[in-house]
């Protein structure tokens, strides 16, 4: 993604990426963004996005519970954060956290005309979410991890932010050539992030295949399981 010489999104997509291509990541936007953000949203928000994305089928997967508090990394404008916040209602929270001020700013504008008190923009340092201890029953990464500058030293500071029987889930790109999404090379395997994730003290407990271009990983602490 990430590059603004990238070549455009063409056909379905939304991924916020822009297809396959030559990209620059660091050089250019920030944090792996591209500079034209009005474009980025666009991309990310585009409806053509939900028929590969399947959000409803990902929030159902989540399990979520009304009055939980979710955690999510790189929400950017909103896609899954409001989905989120109206899935855990009210008494819920979503903590909807980005390190690019003005993404949070359009989310801002997003929640206020939408009259949505239950999310929290967080303006994340890269390498920490800034997420309150024990604070989240759940943590969401979409399409985010591979952005991270060290994706294990990331999750050993979202561990710590899970509460007691806490999950993380991340989807992120398979990765191999896709109709959508970044380039490859920015892409992290589904292997490459299971390793680090160990790493992090997190074991995988469940997998969703149901998505034709992403993997979808739910992982708990290892002591954790070991308590129980
Ligand atoms: C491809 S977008 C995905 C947005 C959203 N998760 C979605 O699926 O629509 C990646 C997002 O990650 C954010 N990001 C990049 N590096 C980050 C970091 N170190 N910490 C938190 N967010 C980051 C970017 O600003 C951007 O909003």
């Amino acid at each position: 993604m990430h590059s603004h010489h990238e070549p455009a999104q063409h056909g379905h997509g939304g991924d916020g990426h822009g297809h396959q291509g030559h990209s620059d990541h660091g050089h250019g936007g920030s944090h792996g963004n591209p500079e034209d953000l009005d474009a980025y949203i666009a991309r990310l928000e585009d409806p053509a996005r939900d028929e590969w994305q399947r959000p409803d089928a990902v929030v159902a997967a989540l399990g979520l519970r009304r009055g939980q508090t979710v955690g999510e990394i790189g929400g950017g404008p909103g896609y899954w954060s409001l989905r989120l916040a109206r899935k855990v209602g009210p008494a819920g929270r979503v903590y909807a956290v980005d390190v690019e001020p003005r993404l949070l700013e359009v989310l801002r504008q997003r929640l206020e005309e939408r009259k949505v008190g239950n999310v929290t923009p967080v303006l994340g340092l890269p390498e920490d979410p800034l997420l309150p201890v024990a604070s989240c029953d759940l943590v969401l990464l979409v399409n985010a991890y591979h952005h991270l500058p060290d994706g294990p030293a990331y999750l050993r500071r979202l561990a710590r932010a899970l509460r007691r029987g806490g999950r993380i889930v991340n989807a992120d790109f398979h990765k191999r050539e896709t109709p959508v999404g970044p380039p490859v090379e920015e892409r992290v395997s589904r292997e490459e992030f299971l390793a680090g994730a160990r790493r992090a003290g997190l074991v995988p407990v469940a997998e969703h295949g149901f998505l034709s271009y992403q993997y979808c990983v739910t992982l708990r602490l290892r002591r954790a399981l070991r308590r129980r």
